[in-house]
């Protein structure tokens, strides 16, 4: 069993990816909407729901558990590796890296939340990575409360992404725009309509997937099922609210339980 965790509906686009290429695995998806955003709340606040969510997903047979949530990877993954030694933990930081790489220009933009973009761990990736690049480090406050909503597109994401974006906006120069929270990745499409030269957007979903197929393989984590493999959603908020939401974003019928 295969375990997600993300603050809401965000990690809901890696895990698709994941469920589309491990079709023979069984995945719990947990999502913390009670506690949501986690990207404006403390380190101590972001560490204890995320401690909360493993267990969570522990008790319920989860071996291996993808921390769908740059905010709570920056800050809790190390002690949640402490806390369970047992579990394996993939998790998913800003993708620098492969932005710094691909960027012709070396102008590019980093959109995370207000906790992520002041991470020493961002600030660390983005010396080591693209230290010698102009980077734009953002962060997309508001935007979190209306995706969880089921709002990816209109007048209201539009308005927030313009504020969020500004500095960005003003240079022809920027070629790429990098995901560093995983709600964002539902907007990728509009995020790149803004500006007025061309700009490609990366979000870390295939790199997390391809980690996490070779965690399963090196440590016979695999379930090798030949049976339908079984998916359960569960939520700490809205039941109703997220099956409709969910449903919305990954284009599937999603009946959520309460955690
Ligand atoms: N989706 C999460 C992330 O990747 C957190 C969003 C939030 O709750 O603020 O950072």
């Amino acid at each position: 069993m295969i375990g997600f965790f993300d603050s809401g509906v965000g990690g809901l686009a890696i895990f698709n990816q994941a469920q589309q290429l491990l079709p023979r695995e069984n995945f719990i998806y947990l999502a913390d909407q009670l506690n949501c955003p986690y990207g404006e709340k403390t380190a101590q606040q972001i560490q204890q729901f995320s401690l909360r969510a493993v267990d969570f997903l522990v008790q319920k047979g989860c071996r291996l558990i993808v921390v769908a949530c740059n905010t709570a990877t920056t800050q809790a993954l190390e002690l949640l590796r402490r806390q369970f030694p047992k579990t394996f933990f993939v998790g998913i930081v800003p993708v620098v890296k492969p932005a710094s790489r691909q960027s012709k220009t070396g102008h590019l933009v980093i959109l995370s939340t207000q906790v992520t973009q002041k991470s020493q761990a961002l600030k660390e990736l983005i010396t080591r990575h693209a230290g010698n690049k102009t980077v734009y480090n953002l962060s997309g406050s508001g935007l979190v409360e209306l995706i969880e909503q089921g709002l990816i597109q209109g007048p209201k994401i539009t308005k927030k992404l313009i504020t969020c974006l500004q500095p960005a906006l003003q240079d022809q120069q920027v070629d790429i725009v990098a995901a560093g929270c995983t709600h964002y990745i539902f907007l990728a499409s509009e995020i790149v309509k803004l500006f007025t030269n061309k700009v490609k957007f990366i979000e870390p979903s295939q790199a997390v997937v391809q980690q996490l197929k070779k965690l399963l393989k090196e440590n016979k984590l695999g379930s090798n099922k030949i049976m339908t493999a079984k998916t359960f959603f569960f939520t700490t908020g809205n039941v109703a609210k997220f099956s409709q939401v969910a449903s919305q974003l990954l284009k599937t019928k999603i009946m959520a339980q309460k955690a």
